[in-house]
C-alpha cells in the first residue's frame, strides 16, 4: 500500500543527514519514487548534492522558499522534467537567532515575518505552484512537518510556535481548496528531534530529558519513525486522509502533566 514505484516526488528541506526530510527522502526513493531535492542556498548545495549523489537519478534544484521566482523555476523545471508530480514534502523552517533566545514578548516584526514568511507561508506558495503538475495526475499528496509547540508553550520555540500555528492552519485551508482536484494536504506534527533546526533553540536538551521523563513511550522518535509515518501519508493508503495533523511523538501530546 505504500509503494511508490513510477511515483516523482519533491523533498524541500535537507540541509544534512540528521534532517527529518532526509529520511523522508530515503524511505520515498526505497518503496520506489524517483525525487526532486532542493537546497535553499549555495552554502548547502554541496551538502545536498551529496546525499542526493546516495539515491537513483535524482534532481537538485535551488530553491529558496522567500523567493517567488524560485518557487516558479523550480515548478517549471520539475514539469519539464517530471512531466507532473505525485507528492512533494515541505520541510522548510527557519526563524532568526534572537527570536529563539529572548523572552517571547521581544519579538521584533521583521523576525516575526521572517519566521512566518520560510515556515508557514512557503507551504501556501509551493502549494499554489505544483498544484497544476499535481492535477495532471490522480491523487497526490502533499506533507509538512509541524510540532506541538503550536499549540502548547515550548521554551524557546517563541515565535516557531505561531508560525507552526499558522502552517497548521494553513494545512486544513489548502486541503479544503484542494481537495476537489484529489491534491490531499497533510502535517505530521514530530517529537522533538536533535537536527539543524533543533539545535537553534536554546536549551532543546532539557525538552528531549521530558520526553525520556514522561512521553508514553518514554523516549522522543528518531527520524526514521517519521519517515514511516510519512510514507503513510505519502502513499495512496491515506487516499481519504487530507486536512490532518497527524501525531508521531512517542504519545507526547496525549500527556498533561
Ligand atoms: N527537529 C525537531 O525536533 C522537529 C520537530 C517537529 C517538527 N520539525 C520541523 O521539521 C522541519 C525540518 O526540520 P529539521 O528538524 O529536519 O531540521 P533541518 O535543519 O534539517 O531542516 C530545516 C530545513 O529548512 C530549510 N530552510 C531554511 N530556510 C529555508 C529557505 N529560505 N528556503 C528553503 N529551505 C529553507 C533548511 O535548509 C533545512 O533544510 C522543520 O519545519 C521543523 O520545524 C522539527
Amino acid at each position: 500500500m505504500c509503494d511508490l514505484t513510477g511515483k516523482h516526488g519533491l523533498i524541500v528541506g535537507v540541509a544534512n543527514k540528521r534532517s527529518i526530510s532526509w529520511a523522508i527522502a530515503q524511505a520515498a526513493a526505497a518503496s520506489g519514487a524517483r525525487l526532486a531535492l532542493t537546497y535553499p542556498s549555495e552554502r548547502l548545495e554541496e551538502n545536498v548534492r551529496e546525499l542526493a549523489a546516495k539515491l537513483e537519478n535524482p534532481l537538485v534544484l535551488p530553491c529558496d522558499v522567500t523567493s517567488d521566482q524560485q518557487i516558479a523555476d523550480l515548478a517549471a523545471t520539475l514539469d519539464r522534467e517530471f512531466g507532473g508530480l505525485d507528492f512533494a514534502v515541505h520541510g522548510a523552517g527557519f526563524a532568526p537567532a534572537d527570536a529563539l533566545h529572548n523572552p517571547f514578548v521581544e519579538t521584533s516584526r521583521e523576525s516575526f515575518r521572517i519566521a512566518l514568511d520560510v515556515s508557514a507561508y512557503s507551504l501556501v506558495g509551493l502549494t499554489r505552484a505544483v498544484a497544476p503538475l499535481m492535477e495532471k495526475r490522480g491523487g497526490v499528496s502533499i506533507l509538512t512537518l509541524t510540532f506541538i509547540g503550536s499549540d502548547r508553550v515550548y521554551p524557546n520555540y517563541n515565535v516557531m510556535g505561531v508560525a507552526k500555528a499558522a502552517l497548521e492552519s494553513s494545512v486544513r485551508y489548502l486541503a479544503s481548496d484542494l481537495g476537489p482536484k484529489n491534491i490531499r494536504v497533510n502535517a505530521i506534527s514530530a517529537g522533538a528531534i536533535k537536527t539543524l533546526a533543533a539545535s537553534g533553540i536554546a536549551g532543546f536538551s532539557s525538552i528531549l530529558q521530558v520526553y525520556r521523563d514522561r512521553a508514553p513511550l518514554r523516549r522522543s522518535v528518531e527520524t526514521s519513525e517519521v519517515a514511516d509515518a510519512a510514507m503513510f501519508l505519502l502513499s495512496p493508503a491515506s487516499r481519504a486522509v487530507t486536512g490532518e495533523i497527524l501525531m508521531v511523538d512517542a504519545g507526547m501530546h496525549a500527556i498533561g502533566l
